[in-house]
């Protein structure tokens, strides 16, 4: 055998452990119940694009929305409304989530996931555009966690509303700030130097203590999760 061949063995037998240790995880701390799978089966029939978290990372969306005592979320981008429904199941009774979503398509979509989940009755879709409804929410103030996973390029105006609408203890939590490693070379497109963007400034932000985390699409991209700190 040649060293090539021991070489591709190996790293074929790393992915393969990486692949099964993800599977365990998912199954032991986070399966998915018959809504949520019911959900993503309505997502694909209307033809939304499949690219909604993982359910380790709706269960860690629900493990920091406990540990900060959440009462209101604010969700930037709901797509399918999949990970707003673990937001919401992490929420007291009396627990709100607003979720905004530019697609009044999706939207329906997003609405009728929270029916099948039974988590309508704290949950609300906003339509539009996030930059516009952003302003409208100061009156709803302060959110115990917001969790941007929109569109990329605005990421750093989505941080500046984040800030305004929490209170020291918040957590803020950003899907996709690692894509391949891409967010951390020459950014080619917009959406990318909006993420790259959103990391220096959540690293450098002296109100933030912040963390970028490599734990989806096989460990090449992942949340990026910052609190609030006291003054
Ligand atoms: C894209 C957006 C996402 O929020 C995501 O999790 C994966 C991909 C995209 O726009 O391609
Ligand atoms: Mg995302």
């Amino acid at each position: 055998m040649t060293n090539q061949h021991n070489d591709l063995t190996t790293l074929q037998q790393q992915t393969q452990t990486r692949h099964e240790i993800e599977a365990a995880i998912t199954s032991i701390f986070a399966a998915e119940d018959e809504a949520l799978r019911s959900v993503l089966a309505d997502a694909k029939q209307a033809g939304l694009p499949l690219i909604q978290i993982s359910p380790i990372q709706g269960k860690l969306l629900q493990l920091l929305a406990t540990m900060c005592n959440a009462h209101k979320i604010l969700e930037i981008g709901s797509l399918a409304g999949y990970s707003g429904i673990w937001l919401a199941r992490a929420l007291p009774p009396d627990g709100r989530l607003i979720t905004l979503e530019v697609s009044p398509e999706h939207a329906q979509v997003v609405q009728n996931s929270f029916k099948k989940a039974g988590v309508a009755d704290r949950s609300e879709v906003r339509v539009g555009n996030a930059l516009d409804l952003l302003p409208q929410l100061q009156s709803e103030a302060p959110f115990d966690l917001v969790f941007i996973d929109a569109d990329k390029p605005p990421y750093p105006q989505y941080l500046d509303w984040a800030l305004r609408l929490t209170r020291p203890g918040s957590i803020i939590v950003a899907d996709n700030c690692i894509r391949r490693g891409e967010v951390f070379r020459q950014p080619e497109d917009e959406g990318t130097a909006g993420i790259a963007e959103y990391n220096r400034r959540i690293a450098s932000d002296p109100r933030l203590l912040s963390l970028a985390l490599a734990m989806d699409d096989d460990y090449t991209d992942g949340f990026a999760i910052s609190v609030v700190k006291h003054p």
